[in-house]
């Protein structure tokens, strides 16, 4: 056993037992992150105070909430929206945090592509924040169910049916999924489950190996400059602070981030107490009714550009039905992100405005995803029809063909 002498204070006596000096130098004070990256490098910490905010929300919400399809609805509608105190408050700041945590990660994603951070042994970091996409949609679809509103049930209803259509075991898989024929209470108890228990737990442990991943690439930068972090922590610790590419995670680099999710906060706060209703569905304020289908079935904005694409294919090709060339566009939508390391393995890594073709392909790609989010919200019909399927082909020409393309010819001049 170590020696264990008289402790001169507390943090010695903990140091004595739990080294928690060297384990804060290792995990804040000398964890190097570079000096030149800008405001959307704060993007990931705005994304760990959101989760967080969802997860203490989320408790004082189960406190209240009802996992049963007679009482769900009054448990939320009534006892939480009015007669908890601070109730509605706490349901707020879980629903805005939970459509507002998608546009963080689309535009932390972005930011990724646009630099380059998905290359060069930084595979892993990706992979495990694509897993952490995936995470988060299976939280906010679970969620979307909990209040048992009509668009709760129908759109578990439709989205549990898409496994369906997967040939041999699509039936009996819709029906496992469910856990009855139809949508009902042992649906929405085993999706309660996913939501408060299993999805929370894989996703802490993601998060885990997503923040470890960065510590042997580092944090990319500005210029996607390779640097030495060594030789530049050794300047810095020598004392010449300006001259190092570095700074320490902490204070230096949280610090500053805890200034943008300051500012961040103020536009959150506003959305909670003055515009929370883009969050919330009006539909889902009745109660589910497997009687009444709603006219119009769309899911939350941030899934309408991939719910485009499974419906932008309305007509035959080549003897495949156009619902079968959806559904395999729709999944392939959802792995596309995902395969990007594989899909891109040019040798050149730097941010797109270095790369005249890939800055093509990377703002064709924001036109593309914003455009077939729009049209996922209207109705199909007429020229709305045209421009899904038009858009939805976008998609997989800039995936399956212009990508790799690029990386083919960015490879051969070197
Ligand atoms: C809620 C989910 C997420 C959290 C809490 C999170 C958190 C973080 C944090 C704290 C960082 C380091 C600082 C920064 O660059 O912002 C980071 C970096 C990174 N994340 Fe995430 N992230 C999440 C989701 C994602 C997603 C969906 C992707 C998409 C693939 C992603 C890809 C990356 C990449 C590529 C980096 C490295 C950036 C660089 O090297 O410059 N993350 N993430």
């Amino acid at each position: 056993m170590a020696q264990i002498h008289k402790s001169t204070g507390v943090i010695d006596w903990l140091d004595q037992r739990l080294a928690v000096t060297k384990l804060m130098k290792v995990l804040v004070s000398e964890y190097w992150i570079p000096k030149n990256i800008n405001f959307l490098w704060a993007m990931g910490v705005i994304l760990t105070t959101l989760f967080m905010l969802l997860v203490i929300t989320g408790f004082l919400l189960l406190m209240y909430y009802k996992p049963d399809v007679n009482l769900a609805f009054d448990s939320v509608n009534k006892t939480i929206m009015q007669e908890v105190e601070y109730g509605w408050l706490w349901r707020h700041i879980h629903a805005v945090s939970a459509s507002v945590i998608f546009l963080i990660m689309y535009i932390h994603l972005l930011t990724g592509l646009y630099y380059g951070s998905y290359k060069k042994g930084r595979e892993i970091i990706w992979i495990s924040g694509m897993v952490l996409f995936i995470c988060f949609s299976a939280e906010a679809f679970s969620g979307y169910m909990l209040p048992w509103g009509q668009m709760s049930y129908w759109a578990a209803t439709v989205i549990t049916q898409l496994f369906g259509a997967i040939p041999v075991i699509g039936p009996d898989l819709v029906e496992w999924i469910r856990g009855d024929y139809a949508v009902g209470d042992a649906t929405l108890t085993r999706f309660f489950m996913l939501h408060v228990c299993l999805l929370p737990l894989v996703t802490i442990a993601v998060l885990v190996i997503h923040f470890y991943s960065l510590r042997i690439p580092h944090v990319n930068n500005e210029t996607s400059e390779e640097i030495d972090f060594e030789v530049e922590a050794e300047i810095y610790l020598k004392g010449d602070k300006a001259k190092s590419k570095v700074i320490p995670f902490w204070p230096g680099f949280l610090a500053k981030d805890f200034m943008y999710v300051g500012f961040f906060m103020i536009f959150f706060m506003y959305l909670v107490c003055f515009n929370y209703g883009f969050a919330m569905d009006p539909i889902n304020f009745e109660p589910a009714n497997p009687l009444k289908t709603p006219p119009h079935i769309y899911p939350e904005w941030y899934f309408l550009w991939q719910y485009e694409i499974l419906r932008g294919f309305f007509f035959d090709i080549f003897g495949i039905t156009a619902s079968n060339i959806g559904l395999i566009s729709f999944a392939f939508a959802g792995a596309a992100f995902m395969i990007i390391p594989l899909l891109d393995q040019s040798p050149v890594v730097a941010p797109a405005h270095k790369r005249p073709l890939f800055f093509i392909w990377f703002w064709l790609l924001v036109i593309d995803l914003i455009a077939l989010s729009i049209l996922g919200k209207v109705p199909t019909g007429g020229i709305m029809d045209w421009l899904g399927f038009g858009f939805s082909v976008l998609f997989l020409f800039l995936f399956i063909v212009m990508l790799p393309a690029i990386s083919i010819i960015e490879k051969r001049r070197g």
